[in-house]
């Protein structure tokens, strides 16, 4: 294995599907805030990946253009992913870490959303971790809103306490670490008939999931997911969403160089603005304070009482921040009790 000399001390980042919407500003971000960083941006097209690699070298000065480079990945194959692998880890020693952005959004189906949005981080994850340094080497999923929104409105009681307690998973696992049950459970859906369009918060449900066992299982890593927020992309074009994809990159950035992370238990799903969702046994108990904090406590307190629909008409008409939805859905629904798992562990 050769490493290239100019980037020998760099901390370098795989972020999938970096070609563009949040994974490229991401790319941007980490190479415009952060000079130690090398970028190994990941697109499945290598025309579209070219032209993004160019994009970003065009922004930098001539002594750090090598700082982004591209690497041809198909987060949906299990050979483009071994390729990746193989190109990457022969060129360099180790990755500090791993952005699994790559995603597909709604209307495509179980099989194909679960594949590309659950199966590609897995692959990823199977496949690059071993590179990562360890101790303190860092994953973040890009999960999404979606997923708890899903678990909230789950009518099915078994598979609302499987995602509310991930670590669930482990009872009878073949390996121990819960993973092949979860895979079971997402292989369950292929080929079924997405008729509510629920395959994509059921595929970010199952990446929330995975983070917890994932982490559980390295706990020499510091594994995270996170939702970017609600922005403005070619996934949600025509949908409202305003705000632009560098808007997406707060949390992610954060879960990967943030110093505070390293004081923090891993496997939780953050908010877009990188705080966690509250994490308490009861609604109002220390909770309450980080709510407080994420945001304004009238606004929750008259959401929370409404019906979800009417509170989602409320939040778009006075242009509120997805921010308050995940709140509601994430820290009374699905974080707390996941939170609550893990702490006790
Ligand atoms: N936008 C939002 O409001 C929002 C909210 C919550 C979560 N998210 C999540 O954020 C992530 C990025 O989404 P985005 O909004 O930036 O969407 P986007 O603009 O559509 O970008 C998606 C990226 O993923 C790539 N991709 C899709 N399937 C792939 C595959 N099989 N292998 C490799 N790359 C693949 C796309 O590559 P191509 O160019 O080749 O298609 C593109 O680079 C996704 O995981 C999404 O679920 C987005």
């Amino acid at each position: 294995m050769s490493m290239s000399s100019s980037n020998a001390a760099a901390k370098r980042v795989l972020v999938t599907g970096g070609n563009k919407g949040i994974g490229y500003a991401i790319c941007k971000k980490l190479l415009e805030d952060h000079a130690d960083v090398h970028v190994l941006l990941g697109s499945r097209d290598p025309s579209r990946g070219e032209q993004a690699v160019q994009s970003l070298q065009s922004i930098l000065p001539e002594s750090s253009k090598d700082r982004v480079e591209l690497v041809i990945i198909d987060t949906s194959s299990d050979d483009s992913v071994k390729s990746a692998s193989e190109t990457v880890s022969g060129k360099y020693d180790s990755l500090y870490g791993i952005i699994n952005n790559a995603g597909i959004g709604f209307g495509n189906g179980f099989t194909d959303t679960i594949n590309t949005n659950y199966f590609g981080p897995r692959r990823v994850c199977d496949s690059f971790a071993p590179f990562i340094i360890r101790p303190e080497g860092r994953i973040v999923n890009i999960a999404s809103a979606s997923g708890p929104n899903f678990v909230s409105r789950c009518q099915d009681k078994t598979l609302v306490e499987k995602f509310t307690s991930p670590l669930s998973f482990q009872d009878g696992s073949v390996t121990g670490d819960g993973i092949d049950k979860l895979d079971e459970l997402a292989k369950s859906y292929d080929g079924q008939t997405d008729y509510g369009d629920e395959a994509y918060g059921v595929s970010k449900a199952l990446v929330n999931a995975y983070t917890a066992l994932f982490a559980k299982a390295n706990t020499d890593l510091i594994v995270n997911s996170c939702s970017p927020g609600y922005i403005l992309t070619d996934m949600t074009r025509g949908m409202g969403a305003s705000n632009a994809p560098e808007k997406g990159t707060v949390s992610p950035v954060h879960l990967l160089l943030n110093d505070e992370m390293k004081t923090l238990p891993t496997g939780r799903y953050y908010g877009s603005d990188a705080v966690r969702s509250p994490m308490v046994s009861s609604k109002f108990g220390t909770g309450f304070i980080d709510v407080y904090k994420w945001t304004n406590l009238s606004n929750f307190f008259i959401l929370a009482l409404l019906p979800r629909t009417r509170r989602t008409c409320i939040r778009r008409s006075l242009n509120l921040d997805n921010g308050i939805e995940e709140i509601l859905s994430c820290s009374l629904d699905y974080d707390v009790l996941q939170s609550n798992t893990i702490n006790k562990k």
